[in-house]
């Protein structure tokens, strides 16, 4: 999946011959998943159609502050666009367009919106070689970039007027895979190995049977992918659950047991990060698997239970850089609980749920949480969808390696 997924992509287009490769640009910017809006200068309409931008991007396109051949003359409001927008990216750049951002000029829409935009913006310059050359444009291209603008240089080649030489605009392919490079070089998580466990764990009774518990994996599978669109890589430990993922930087782990839990999480601890560990371990298992399946019989029968390895406390004991989060699921005295949890198991912090809030726990869509940390300092949150919730979980440990 692109990191454009879902991104919100104003295109401006100016007037230049490359125009015509911005129905290709819009093209890829669907294609990854981006919802795009166009804004276009007077002139670039020369080169390639409203109707053609509109059509690709499912989205009408303005050129002018209002369009007259509407009765109602609505005003196309660029400061709205410019809000819009998660990233505007202007190509083709003209020498004429960029010498009027650098000096703040707003005469067309183009120009407003791009004053008005918040988000990062991104030009590709295209002109003619000497146009590319002229100390005005060095100038433009150079106060551009001060400004916080993000140029994705033109390249060399043959040119409109048949020269050959550094002026062409980069081809939408270079300019996508441009912007998606560095979208994912700027994320929170560039860099960071996460350790998460999800799911419940099955405790072998005979051949068929198991001890188990109703935990979906839901709340685990969400926090690996919001922390893997934020770009960390991720070790997902997942006992038995019917939750999918695709995603390039999740690395999945099927285990059964909490044994196999636990040897899987020790085998990534060393080298991660971050360890959150989420999954609903079984405390017990049966102390003999019967090789052949129990046969039912007229008195009653007793399973005598051990207790399994406490994986966290275990990571907690062998703790060095990481930043270790426990989850702890309650239905009373729950802040005491947890406090004693963060303690006995040596926690950076610890994600509660009470049962006996309307809406947590296991096997729904939504999750209700307060998170400790451990100086006690905490913080409760509203009821929410799981990834909601997954993003404040992912937002605090955030704060915690960044502090
Ligand atoms: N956990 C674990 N390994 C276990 C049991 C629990 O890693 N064998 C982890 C869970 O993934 C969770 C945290 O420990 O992050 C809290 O689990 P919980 O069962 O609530 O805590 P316990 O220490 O077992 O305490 P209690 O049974 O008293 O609630």
């Amino acid at each position: 999946m692109s990191v454009l997924s879902g991104k919100k992509v104003l295109l401006g287009v100016t007037a230049g011959i490359a125009a015509y490769k911005t129905a290709n640009l819009v093209r890829l910017f669907i294609k990854s998943g981006a919802e795009v809006k166009v804004v276009m200068t007077p002139a670039s309409k020369d080169f390639i159609t409203p109707l053609t931008l509109s059509t690709l991007s499912k989205n009408p396109v303005h050129s002018t502050f209002y369009d007259t051949e509407d009765e109602n003359e609505l005003w196309n409001n660029h400061v709205d666009l410019g809000l819009w927008a998660d990233l505007m990216i202007i190509a083709p750049a003209t020498a004429n367009t960029l010498s009027k951002m650098t000096n703040g000029t707003c005469d067309n829409l183009l120009l407003a919106t791009y004053l008005s935009a918040k988000c990062p913006v991104y030009f590709a310059p295209a002109m003619d070689l000497d146009m590319y050359k002229h100390p005005s444009t060095k100038v433009s291209l150079d106060s551009l970039q001060e400004f916080g603008n993000i140029m994705i240089p033109a390249t060399s080649g043959e040119l409109a007027s048949g020269l050959v030489g550094e002026g062409r605009m980069a081809e939408p392919e270079d300019i996508v895979s441009f912007i998606e490079r560095d979208i994912v070089s700027k994320l929170p998580l560039k860099g960071k190995k996460i350790l998460i466990t999800a799911g419940p764990t099955y405790e072998a009774i005979d051949p068929v049977r198991f001890i188990g518990n109703h935990s979906s994996g839901k709340m685990g599978f969400e926090i690996a992918k919001t922390a893997a669109n934020l770009g960390a890589e991720v070790y997902l430990v997942s006992g038995p659950s019917h939750q999918k993922v695709t995603h390039s930087l999740i690395h999945r782990i099927d285990v059964k047991s909490a044994q196999d839990m636990y040897n899987a999480c020790h085998k990534y601890y060393n080298d991660v990060d971050v360890a959150i560990l989420s999954a609903a371990v079984a405390d017990y298992r049966p102390k003999n698997v019967a090789s052949q399946k129990i046969k039912k019989k007229d008195a009653s029968l007793t399973i005598e239970l051990e207790p399994t390895q406490d994986i966290l406390k275990s990571l907690g004991e062998i703790k060095q850089k990481q930043l270790l989060v426990g989850f702890a699921l309650e239905t009373n005295n729950e802040e005491e609980n947890a406090k004693s949890k963060i303690e006995r198991k040596n926690l950076d912090l610890i994600v509660l749920n009470s049962l006996r809030d309307k809406g947590a726990g296991f096997a729904t869509d939504t999750n209700k949480i307060t998170i400790i940390d451990a100086d006690f300092s905490k913080k409760s949150f509203e009821l929410k969808s799981k990834k909601e919730v997954s993003e404040d979980i992912i937002n605090e440990i955030i704060q915690k390696l960044n502090a």
